[in-house]
């Protein structure tokens, strides 16, 4: 078995609902800030003092507590590397449906793959969880906000995992937490477990994902440990000067995020409306059931420009779609096109 991303077709036109992206594009402060970078800084190698310093005040984290990494992606595969490298047999528990990079990366340093499926009704496996860890695990990969369907990790059982798993890196993926979950960073039990860490993404709330942004938090150690297999500029140039400008302007940040929660609510009521099941979600996108013609409706609404991702391939996701909810007007007009459809 090889783990690879799944690279989704890019359409060329139409309204991305497929990659839970923020519909909105990013704050025009960042859009400034590029503007103002000039030749000389785009011919040096960049500094990250003001990135490391603004992104540790917004998380209210020690800057020795940060690492900053070429979007999230790159904070997987190092963990991926920190926990793998040089040992023989080793195991990466992976809670499924999730993100490809779990697998792959993990593959890629030579561990094999133990997948632990959600429960039926996606909620938390603790108990299987908590029977794969063996002797050889060496990390484990939970998604807080999970994806595709939205669900929260409760607290208590990230802190069971964390005591059983004495020689794993438990890394807690919060790409979604700002959308509604609840964040470990701050939280008592990131001192407690010096192997528990939490990777964050810019490219969601803040719209910087082609930028490429991200941070994996931890204790200094563990951090360090990362930060010796992280490229010594992994961040160009750019991102370093998009992320204090992003950060500084909370009113963009807030408004983002006030339109995904009236986009959520929009698309449970119509997807009530159409009965169509659908999930309550923590993040910023709904997965729903289109009992047995959820290939017919994506193609669909790809006819009409609408673009929304096919789930159905996932453990557990039979027909189901992940629509993203951004901004309200882009919402509407996928409601608009659902109720022409069922
Ligand atoms: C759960 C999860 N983690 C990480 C990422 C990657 O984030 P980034 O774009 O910062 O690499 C994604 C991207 O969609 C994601 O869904």
């Amino acid at each position: 078995m090889t783990y690879e991303y799944e690279r989704v077709a890019t359409p060329a036109s139409g309204l991305r609902l497929h990659l839970n992206e923020n519909t909105a594009g990013c704050s025009p402060a960042v859009v400034e800030a590029l503007r103002s970078l000039t030749a000389v800084q785009l011919a040096v190698y960049p500094d990250y003092d003001a990135a490391i310093d603004a992104t540790a005040r917004r998380l209210q984290i020690d800057p020795d507590a940060l690492l900053l990494t070429n979007g999230l992606d790159e904070g997987i595969l190092v963990a991926a590397m920190v926990a793998l490298r040089k040992v023989t047999d080793g195991e990466a528990v992976v809670v499924v449906p999730a993100f490809d990079m779990y697998a792959a990366c993990s593959d890629a340093v030579g561990a094999r793959v133990v997948e632990v499926p959600l429960e039926p009704d996606f909620s938390f496996p603790l108990q299987r969880v908590l029977a794969a860890i063996t002797d050889r695990t060496r990390v484990i990969w939970l998604t807080n906000p999970n994806s595709p369907p939205g669900q929260s990790i409760p607290r208590e059982a990230i802190l069971r995992i964390a005591e059983a798993a004495t020689r794993a890196l438990v890394f807690v993926d919060e790409a979604y937490v700002d959308f509604g979950g609840a964040t470990l960073i701050g939280d008592p039990m990131l001192q407690q477990f010096p192997r528990l860490i939490v990777g964050r993404t810019f490219a969601k709330a803040y719209g910087l994902a082609g930028i490429r942004a991200g941070a994996v938090v931890g204790q200094p150690e563990t951090i360090a440990a990362l930060r010796r297999v992280t490229p010594p500029y992994s961040l160009n140039a750019c991102a370093a000067a998009a992320l204090p400008a992003a950060f500084g302007d909370t009113a963009y940040y807030d408004w983002y995020l006030n339109q995904v929660q009236e986009s959520k609510q929009l698309l449970y009521n119509a997807l009530q409306k159409a009965r169509v099941l659908y999930w309550k979600s923590d993040a910023n996108f709904v997965l729903a059931r289109f009992e047995g013609r959820g290939a017919d409706v994506q193609t669909s609404l790809a006819a009409s420009g609408i673009h929304v991702r096919d789930r159905s391939s996932d453990a557990g996701c039979a027909d189901c779609l992940r629509i993203t909810a951004g901004v309200v007007e882009h919402t509407r007009k996928f409601v608009t096109a659902l109720e022409w459809l069922v």
